[in-house]
């Protein structure tokens, strides 16, 4: 059976953990090569000797997505090692639980820095490549906190709201160029993320691998946007369209429990 990203090479960043390993080890199933780009190198390192026994080639790239400069490298290295670049999953990010009335500026700023800011360098440093041979899709992982502000992550929402505004545009002026801009919305997965939050029964925790699977459904079908899960997803945009009354008391009944007096983004490499 011919597998759906046979010979294709892809790059995902924050593949350390959570939802990028998952998405590194469902790209390499699904026949990719893969460069994993976080700055934990061991945790790096393990994802890829996963893949390794996959039969399929993994390049482990220490990078920090803040870091311009070193993303650009980054980038370079993996279409060097790989021998060229068909994906990549922007991914890394962080997460901040805070009352809007008590963040700080600086907090503020960190989360733009990781998440937004994070996300474009990775663009800025794969697009002329992308644009040069006239092929490659640009995946990302924005969240359903991108489409409803979900208190209390107004830092987070803010970051999330700004890389949903950015991709529809980019994904809207590369219309005929032949490179593919996916955005993909998951709501609550079980990662490290928010280990420390608690979901109402009705609303579980997914299995990142589903947002694994969406990622390769985006790139196989040039799929522009989807949301993960999807049947509880649509149902909150369209309560939001037609009533922001009726998305916010979905959201209230729904809200995640714990951690909620604000702490530092969670951003150190560990
Ligand atoms: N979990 C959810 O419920 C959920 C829902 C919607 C969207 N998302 C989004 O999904 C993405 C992945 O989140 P996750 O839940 O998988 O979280 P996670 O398990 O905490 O993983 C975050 C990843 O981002 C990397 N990272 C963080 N800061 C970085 C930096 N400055 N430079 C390079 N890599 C960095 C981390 O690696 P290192 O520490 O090794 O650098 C790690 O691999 C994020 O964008 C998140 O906002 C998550």
């Amino acid at each position: 059976m011919k597998l759906k990203l046979q010979g294709k090479k892809a790059a995902v960043t924050g593949a350390s953990s959570g939802i990028g390993r998952a998405s590194a080890l469902r790209l390499a199933k699904e026949g990719a090569d893969v460069a994993l780009i976080a700055r934990n190198r061991e945790r790096l390192e393990e994802v890829a000797s996963l893949i390794r026994t996959e039969g399929r080639r993994a390049v482990v790239i220490e990078a920090d997505v803040t870091d311009a400069e070193g993303v650009k490298t980054a980038v370079g290295e993996a279409i060097k090692e790989l021998g060229g670049l068909d994906i990549f999953h922007c991914n890394a990010g962080i997460y901040l639980r805070c009352p809007a009335k008590d963040l700080r500026m600086d907090q503020i700023r960190k989360v733009m820095e990781v998440d937004y800011f994070g996300c474009l360098n990775c663009v800025y440093a794969v697009l002329p490549y992308f644009l040069a041979q006239k092929s490659g899709s640009i995946v990302t992982t924005c969240s359903m906190d991108g489409k409803k502000g979900v208190p209390p992550d107004a830092a987070y929402v803010g970051a999330k709201f700004a890389m949903n505004g950015f991709f529809q545009v980019l994904r809207q002026e590369l219309r005929g160029s032949g490179v593919h801009v996916g955005i993909i919305y998951p709501s609550r997965m079980d990662t490290p993320q928010i280990a420390h939050v608690d979901c109402p029964k009705i609303t579980p925790k997914g299995d990142p691998d589903t947002v694994a699977k969406a990622v390769v459904r985006s790139v196989v079908k040039k799929k522009k946007e989807l949301m993960v899960p999807s049947f509880s997803c649509h149902l909150l945009t369209w309560a939001d369209a037609i009533s922001p009354s009726f998305s916010d008391w979905l959201v209230r009944v729904n809200r995640l429990s714990g951690d909620e007096n604000g702490v530092e983004p969670i951003n150190e490499a560990k």
